[in-house]
């Protein structure tokens, strides 16, 4: 006897920058998905926010793009004319209005399970000071760092410049807390470009970050669960340019990748422990990759950020770390699936005993 096929509803593209990331992801997701268990409906999002159910996100983005869209806002006329009768959501939007709780958010009201981290979770991850506070609290290795606001930028700018110089030694990066794919981040090695760095990184946020620059290794790790997650093994970014940057990562493809990394076991253990700490910290469900940052003459290791919503293409770290520590795409999308229901199903039964 086949079990029923549960029909997933793919959501992809989006209104960040990371449109294009998401097609690909969401193209390997849907490539990888057993056809024999699972019915597929592909919803793509454009980047002014409208929704689209298309035929599956193998399109090109010409294809994608053309015919009628429609929004889910309930007051608003073009709504969509189909019902989407999906038994699971998975959203594969990378970066804001994806990543960040929103669309999660929307999903919780409509009382529909999904796939990965839920509102809250999502929203702290998106949100690189935030978590920072979360990992301090959690006693979880952070970098040195400080946090502007644009308000105080604009008002005291000479003592937040003071404040800078003296707590931070160069080189040190300075990033927008909410955003991703490294936009807006630069890494600055003298005290002149400070303030062309903090004005770039207030073009997109009111809230920024200036850290300590870690000079070393990057590694990333997988996890996986929801009240009990799992770390996979450990991988390494070595960036071709200075640093891992928004061309590094998706126009020059030169960054070499070590999967696994190439670490001593109890290295491997250390960042598999912090991997699982720091998804707990953030009360994170389903999956994340969490960032580190090594000290190339100590070998301490940071936590540098957790990634709710991964990349997801062919060559992404987040399924390759799965497949090269024993779980092959297809069994981790499944697992991903069922991790959803389960969260789902343990909420509602949470509600039903509440209002009886
Ligand atoms: N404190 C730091 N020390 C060294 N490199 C850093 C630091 N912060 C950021 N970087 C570099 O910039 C890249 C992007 O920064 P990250 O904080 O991961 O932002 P994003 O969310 O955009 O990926 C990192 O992959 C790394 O190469
Ligand atoms: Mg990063």
């Amino acid at each position: 006897m086949t079990p029923e096929k549960k029909t997933i509803a793919l959501l992809f593209g989006g209104r960040s920058a990371e449109h294009e990331i998401s097609l690909l992801s969401a193209a390997s997701i849907y490539s990888n998905l057993d056809k024999t268990k699972f019915e597929i409906i592909s919803i793509f999002i454009d980047k002014k926010g409208n929704w689209r159910v298309v035929e599956s996100p193998l399109l090109s983005p010409e294809k994608l793009n053309k015919g009628s869209s429609a929004t889910f806002l309930p007051w608003d006329e073009n709504r969509l004319s189909q019902p989407i009768e999906a038994d699971i959501y998975f959203p594969v939007l990378h970066g804001p209005y994806g990543e960040d709780g929103t669309i999660q958010g929307l999903l919780e009201m409509a009382d529909a399970p999904f796939v990965g981290a839920s509102v809250t979770d999502s929203a702290i991850a998106m949100d690189k000071a935030m978590t920072k506070i979360i990992f301090k609290g959690k006693n979880l290795p952070v970098v040195r760092h400080l946090v502007i606001m644009e308000k105080d930028w604009k008002q005291n700018r000479e003592n937040i410049l003071g404040q800078i110089r003296k707590e931070l030694p160069l080189p040190f990066f300075v990033k927008p807390a909410c955003l991703g794919s490294s936009v807006g981040i630069s890494k600055v090695k003298e005290n002149s470009q400070i303030p062309a760095a903090v004005d770039e990184a207030f073009r997109y946020d009111r809230k920024i970050l200036a850290e300590e620059g870690i000079q070393g290794r990057e590694l990333e790790c997988s996890v996986l669960g929801n009240d009990d997650p799992e770390a996979s093994l450990p991988g390494e970014i070595i960036p071709f340019r200075e640093f891992y940057d928004y061309d590094d990562k998706y126009n020059e493809g030169k960054t070499r990748f070590g999967i696994p990394a190439e670490l001593t076991p109890s290295q491997t253990k250390e960042v598999q422990c912090l991997s699982v700490e720091a998804f707990k910290a953030i009360g994170c469900s389903g999956m994340a990759r969490v960032d580190f940052l090594m000290d190339g003459k100590t070998e301490k290791i940071y936590v540098s950020e957790i990634n709710t919503i991964p990349g997801f293409t062919e060559i992404s770290m987040y399924p390759k770390l799965w497949e090269v520590s024993g779980l092959p795409f297809p069994h981790l999308l499944e697992r991903l699936i069922q991790l959803g229901f389960e969260r789902h199903e343990k909420k509602k039964r949470g509600r039903e005993d509440y209002s009886r």
